[in-house]
């Protein structure tokens, strides 16, 4: 597809990954808009990039349902949804906190579900759509204190399959992206230490180039999955 003056809606596109793939998609001449839940953060990421933002927790069904009917109010169509909110909940097993648990399925899961159920509606009158779900590694292998984190990346990429099965016949491609690590405030936001700059290890840059590459080959074909990870890191 060709990016520019389509509607590019991206989750969690205030920070990281989500903002570096609001940033190219804009560069490439598209609309972009953003959702979050800190305004302070989507003001700034909108006024900065020029880029349409709501405030919309995606773990919210009435938020989620509100948004994209103000997304069809104004611009009456949907090209591209990049299903990006998320975070990380990290616990061993013997640890593990229900309520955190169900949480970050919410946002995870839950929350990408919504969104995709709602695009969905509109690329089945389009007859066309693209849905790019940012899962992560931790979609393909399991390790120790990942399972709640590791049980919604996993639960991204079966949903993956569900929608390539449901949407392929409306021209939709639905396609899943792994990055390993990126150095983001992922780290952070899941309650780990911030780590130090790494020029060996990945940024949010690289995957929205992987993510815009996906999506620029012609509408004839798609990628169903694209796993990204640095080439050498060195701790
Ligand atoms: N960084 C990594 O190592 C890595 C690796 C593989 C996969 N990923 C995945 O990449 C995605 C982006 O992560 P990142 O590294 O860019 O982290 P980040 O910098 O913390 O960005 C996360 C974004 O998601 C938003 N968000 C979180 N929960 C939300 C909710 N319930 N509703 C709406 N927005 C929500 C955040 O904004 P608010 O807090 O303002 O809502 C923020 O904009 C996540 O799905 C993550 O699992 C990250």
């Amino acid at each position: 597809m060709n990016l520019e003056n389509k509607i590019v809606l991206v989750t969690g596109g205030s920070s990281g990954i989500g903002l570096a793939i609001a940033v190219k998609a804009k560069e490439r001449g598209a609309e972009v808009l953003i959702c979050g839940r800190n305004t302070e953060r989507l003001n700034t990421a909108s006024s900065k990039y020029n880029v349409k933002a709501y405030k919309c927790d995606v773990s919210d069904e009435s938020q989620v349902v509100n948004m994209f009917e103000a997304i069809k109010n104004e611009f009456g169509k949907l090209d591209v949804l990049i299903n990006n909110a998320g975070y990380g909940y990290f616990a061993m097993l013997d640890d593990i906190d229900a309520e955190k648990f169900t949480e970050v399925y919410k946002t995870n899961v839950l929350g990408a579900a919504l969104c995709g159920r709602e695009a969905a509606k509109i690329f089945k009158k389009q007859n066309y759509g693209n849905i790019v779900n940012i899962a992560s590694t931790a979609a393909l292998k399991g390790f120790a204190a990942g399972s709640p984190y590791v049980a919604t990346k996993f639960a991204l990429r079966g949903m993956s399959e569900c929608w390539r099965a449901e949407l392929r016949k409306f021209n939709v491609r639905v396609i899943l992206i792994n990055p390993s690590e990126v150095q983001t405030d992922f780290k952070i936001n899941s309650g780990r230490a911030e780590a130090q700059f790494n020029p060996t290890k990945l940024i949010a840059g690289d995957i929205a180039h992987a993510v815009i590459s996906a999506l620029e080959m012609d509408d004839r074909g798609f990628i169903p999955e694209l796993t990204v990870f640095a080439t050498n890191p060195v701790d």
